[in-house]
């Protein structure tokens, strides 16, 4: 991926040290801007602002509530949607942990996007060894896709309006990634999946997901090539989301021009364009000094004010505290990759993102 080029400086003005205040609703607004809640601005915008959630904070933690419901105006389950929770047997189905969540975000006037209903990862293992033995995985799959859509559509807490159905099916190189669906099915599964997810909920927007995919690279191209054919040939694909798991220095993010550039030809094949899983790594294996959470402020707001500009109508953060990333179970460190700390301070990640969404 190319270094940035380009910044957005005349948007971000950052403010390291803004302090937060109480406002008469009992929101909290940034200092520097005088405004609201990262939802409220976003609103105005005409953006969702969203979360990935975990189940564990959500219940324990009232600072975790109260900053969720307070900043983000859309939630994503963070696993728990996944279908080694919701389908943990064959025909049983489990949503008590995805219902709890869909249920908070519709107490807090909060939107959904469904995650995810189709990947290689965080499968139970009935389902991989019907996909591996050949015992009608097509069916096993559609079976799947049908409960847990009809599940919201009919009887959950409420309507999941927008699902990310395909997750991560291409390699870094482009090409198909080898995965039980692909084995089982062939590329066939990617049409198949969409076709039965807009079968199971006509009105929700259908999208395929991945990391690695949001500026102008092999991977990208074959994405953009993969969702036109699909869309060419009918298949019911309406978004794709750019996960944007990036970091700060030369070389984790991608340029705002091909950022933008992608987002332009992805929205010319008439597919919306959500950012889905948004953090930024300080790749210090440790919390970050201020000069690091500064350059960690810019990349935020380079990517939002470019996604602002290019027409993006959601944008998700993959958790919004440092107390709760996937990000240290993966890499066995601690980062600070989100734009509250472990304490739900808000960092200057916070505030770049605030000033973005009230600049005009
Ligand atoms: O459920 C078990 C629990 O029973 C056990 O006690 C615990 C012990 O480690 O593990 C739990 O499973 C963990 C699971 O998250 C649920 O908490 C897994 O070990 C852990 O590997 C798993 O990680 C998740 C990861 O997807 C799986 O690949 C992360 O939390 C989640 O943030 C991450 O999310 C993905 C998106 O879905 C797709 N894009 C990339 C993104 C980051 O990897």
């Amino acid at each position: 991926m190319a270094p940035m080029t380009a910044r957005f400086t005349r948007r971000a003005g950052l403010v390291a040290g803004a302090a937060f205040v109480a406002t008469a609703s009992g929101a909290h607004a940034d200092e520097s801007t005088g405004r609201g809640a990262l939802r409220d601005l976003a609103d105005a915008r005409g953006i969702r602002i969203g979360a990935a959630v975990a189940s564990r904070p959500l219940a324990n933690e009232p600072a975790y509530r109260e900053t969720l419901a307070r900043e983000f105006s859309s939630v994503t389950c963070e696993n728990v949607m996944k279908p080694s929770f919701v389908q943990p047997a064959a025909g049983t189905f489990d949503f008590q942990a995805s219902d709890a969540i869909v249920a908070f975000a519709t107490a807090h006037g909060m939107t959904v996007r469904g995650h995810t209903l189709v990947w290689h990862q965080q499968n139970p293992a009935w389902l991989e060894r019907v996909a591996a033995v050949g015992e009608n995985p097509a069916d096993a799959l559609r079976d799947h896709i049908f409960g847990v859509v009809r599940h919201y559509r009919n009887d959950g807490p409420a309507p999941v309006p927008v699902w990310d159905v395909v997750n991560e099916a291409l390699t870094d190189n482009g090409l198909m990634r080898d995965t039980l669906w692909s084995r089982a099915l062939g590329p066939r599964y990617l049409a198949d999946a969409f076709r039965w997810a807009h079968e199971a909920d006509p009105d929700s927007r259908l999208f395929y997901n991945d990391f690695g995919a949001e500026g102008m690279n092999r991977k990208a191209n074959a994405v953009h090539a993969m969702l036109r054919d699909l869309t060419r040939d009918g298949v019911p694909v309406h978004g794709v989301g750019l996960q944007m798991h990036v970091g700060i220095g030369a070389g984790h993010t991608p340029s705002v021009t091909d950022l933008a550039a992608n987002i332009a030809r992805l929205r010319a094949i008439g597919l919306d364009v959500h950012v889905t899983e948004m953090d930024v790594k300080l790749q210090t294996g440790t919390g970050g000094d201020e000069a690091r959470r500064t350059d960690q402020a810019q990349v935020y707001a380079d990517v939002l004010g470019t996604c602002l500009e290019a027409g993006v109508t959601s944008f998700t953060l993959w958790g919004f505290t440092d107390a709760h990333s996937w990000i240290p179970g993966f890499t066995g460190k601690p980062d600070g990759a989100l734009p509250f700390d472990t304490a739900y301070e808000p960092k200057p990640a916070y505030h770049a993102l605030a000033r973005v969404l009230a600049s005009d």
